[in-house]
């Protein structure tokens, strides 16, 4: 049985969260002398610590309650948070399934977690068997972090249903790339799964990664504790208003998604015609995994021509991970390659 006081560390559960003065008062007209500001100048205000306008923004398009969702300085805030919040530093345990985001490996260091890995399959899905042998073998593991479309891969896991019911932690599900997928997200889960967080980040699809909004869905027993463990000011004011800017802009969103995503399919078409590429992955994001005779040759190429790629061979043994940008970008890159001396 999955109960969410034995997840959370004793302290964090037992945290008094700081009250700030907005907390106090929730209008929005008076004279503030309440928070030590200065009484000058443009941005001279703490920004809202709720977010309350950009949650209600992003609940009518992710069609969920505002009382399910937080929002981080990036997604990337979210994982840390989520394991400042479960995890016991020096005792705790979580599992990553590389080839995957380095970030969960990073702050698991951060917070000097074990991290057990249970290496994707050879068609870049979940371990099933794998997964659950290290839950039974070995104590205090927390948390599984999931990626689905994964990164480096580009593929969606075709198990994670199995999985979260399977097991008895908290399931982290990193949604980055969801909104580039033909499968739906898994928000629609979430009142089955006490244990599901879903991260999703305004950094990818929605082009804002220079403001740094992500997203956490989950109960709200799980997200009243991300906002009593957050710093109260997390999101700035201009990244908020950055926020709900774009996300008012639905249809520049649709029409940005939709080019990347043909544009995905003639670079596909383009660099199957390459002699030196000897495979290009299935992708469900705005990226391509693409194998070559020599990745690191073809990686230095493009650098010389001021084409920056992501050199993937340690993690996918002959791969670059190649982001698909505008057409203009995408064609010159296609000459570039067409014309490498190889
Ligand atoms: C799978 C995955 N999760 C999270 C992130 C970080 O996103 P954010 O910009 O919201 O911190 C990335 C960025 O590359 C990513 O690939």
């Amino acid at each position: 049985m999955f109960r969410l006081e034995n997840m959370v560390r004793p302290n964090i559960l037992s945290l008094q969260r700081y009250s700030s003065a907005r907390d106090e008062y929730h209008g929005t007209e008076g004279i503030f002398l309440d928070a030590n500001e200065n009484p000058f100048g443009m941005l001279n205000r703490y920004p809202d610590p709720h977010q309350q306008s950009v949650k209600a923004a992003i609940g009518r398009i992710k069609k969920i309650e505002v009382e399910n969702i937080f929002i981080g300085n990036g997604s990337d805030e979210v994982i840390d948070l989520a394991l400042r919040i479960f995890c016991t530093p020096g005792k705790d345990k979580i599992i990553v399934c590389p080839p995957t985001y380095g970030m969960y490996e990073v702050m698991s260091h951060i917070h000097d977690t074990a991290m057990i890995t249970v290496p994707l399959t050879r068609g870049f899905q979940l371990d099933m068997s794998g997964i659950l042998r290290a839950t039974s073998q070995k104590e205090n593991i927390k948390m599984i972090f999931l990626c689905s479309p994964n990164n480096p891969t580009g593929n969606s896991m075709d198990e994670l249903e199995e999985l979260i019911s399977h097991f008895d932690g908290i399931v982290f599900l990193d949604e980055a790339y969801i909104d580039f997928s033909s499968k739906p997200s898994f928000i629609h889960m979430l009142h089955k799964f006490p244990n599901l967080i879903i991260s999703q980040t305004l950094s990818k699809a929605w082009g804002i990664a220079g403001a740094r909004i992500g997203m956490a869905f989950a109960g709200k027993e799980i997200i009243s504790l991300f906002d009593k463990t957050k710093p109260p000011y997390n999101i700035s004011q201009n990244n908020q208003a950055t926020a709900l800017d774009i996300l008012s802009q639905q249809e520049t969103f649709e029409n940005n998604k939709a080019t990347i995503l043909s544009e995905k399919k003639k670079l596909i078409n383009r660099l199957a015609a390459l002699p030196f590429v000897r495979n290009i992955y299935p992708s469900e994001t705005n990226f391509l995994l693409v194998e070559m005779e020599d990745a690191g040759l073809v990686y230095r190429g493009l650098l010389e021509h001021q084409i920056i790629t992501r050199n993937r061979s340690r993690e996918v043994a002959g791969c670059l991970r190649i982001t698909v940008g505008t057409p203009e970008e995408n064609n010159i890159l296609m000459q570039t390659l067409e014309l490498l001396p190889l």
